[in-house]
This record gives C-alpha cells, structure tokens and sequence, in this order.
C-alpha cells in the first residue's frame, strides 16, 4: 500500500492546527502509521530539502522550519500521495483552492502550513529520513 511523509509545518503549529489537519487526513479514510512531534536540526532540514539547496529562498526555509516543532507524520492509503497533495492545495497559499489545506489556513508561500511529498521517490526518501522502520506501526484498519 502507498505511503507518503506529510508534515505540519512551524506556523501551523503555533497556530494550533495539528488536530484540524490529522482530522482531515483521518476523514478522508487514510490510514495514520508514524507520528512524530519533533524540532527539526539544520543538518536535518538540509537534507530534506536537498533539492532545493541553491535556490534563493533556501535559507529561509531551512530557518523556518527548524524556527519551532513541527509534526511529522507517515500516511498509508490508496494513491495518498497525489490525494493529500490535492487536499494541500497548491505550494502558494493565495492560489490554493478554498476548501484545500492551504487554501484555508496560508497565505504565503514561505509559511505554507502544511508539507508533502510529491512523489513516490520524494515519500520513500522523506520517510527514511524521518522514521525508522519500527517507528512505523503496522495494524489492521477495520472502518
Ligand atoms: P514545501 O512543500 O515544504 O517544499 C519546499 C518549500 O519551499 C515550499 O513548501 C515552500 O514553503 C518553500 N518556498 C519558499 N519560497 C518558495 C518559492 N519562491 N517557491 C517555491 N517554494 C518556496
């Protein structure tokens, strides 16, 4: 079953949308296997961020999101990678769609609420940094 790495960002956070959020996710009919509240070091915000490294607004954002706690969490569920994108609305705020995650909560591109993974390859690797593999709970969902 697919899995991908979603993750509650610092603003979010100090907003307190953590529960507004998983809500969502758990509504949908996905199935919550990680969790972790965490701060998140520099070296670990460099590389999940990677490819963004060189980019202009790369500073920032390694500052941002080692800026609080953030809420990482690993989701299973049938194509939840490109779900829950849809349901985090686009990367600005100001073009998510009502009703999406961003769209709801954002309004800037640097303090977005909310991160995913955008691929398959992006989820393997995002897990892997954040989890190890007995951090992820195996269990039978029944509704
Ligand atoms: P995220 O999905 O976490 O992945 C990369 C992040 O870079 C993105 O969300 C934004 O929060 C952040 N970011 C900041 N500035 C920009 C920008 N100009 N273009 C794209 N992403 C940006």
């Amino acid at each position: 079953m697919e899995r991908t790495f979603l993750m509650v960002k610092p603003d979010a956070v100090q907003r307190n949308l953590i529960g507004e959020i998983v809500s969502r996710f758990e509504r949908k009919g996905f199935k919550l296997v990680g969790a972790k509240f965490m701060k998140i070091t520099n070296e670990l915000a460099e590389t999940h961020y990677q490819e963004h490294k060189g980019k202009p607004f790369f500073d920032n954002l390694v500052s941002f999101i080692t800026s609080g706690p953030v809420f990482a969490m690993v989701w299973e569920g049938k194509e939840v990678i490109t779900t829950a994108r849809k349901m985090m609305g686009k990367t600005n705020p100001q073009e998510a769609e009502t009703g999406t995650i961003r769209g709801d909560f954002g309004l800037v591109t640097h303090r977005n609420v909310i991160h995913g993974s955008d691929s398959e390859q992006s989820a393997k690797r995002e897990i892997s940094i954040f989890f190890q593999e007995n951090e992820l709970i195996e269990y039978k969902k029944t509704v």
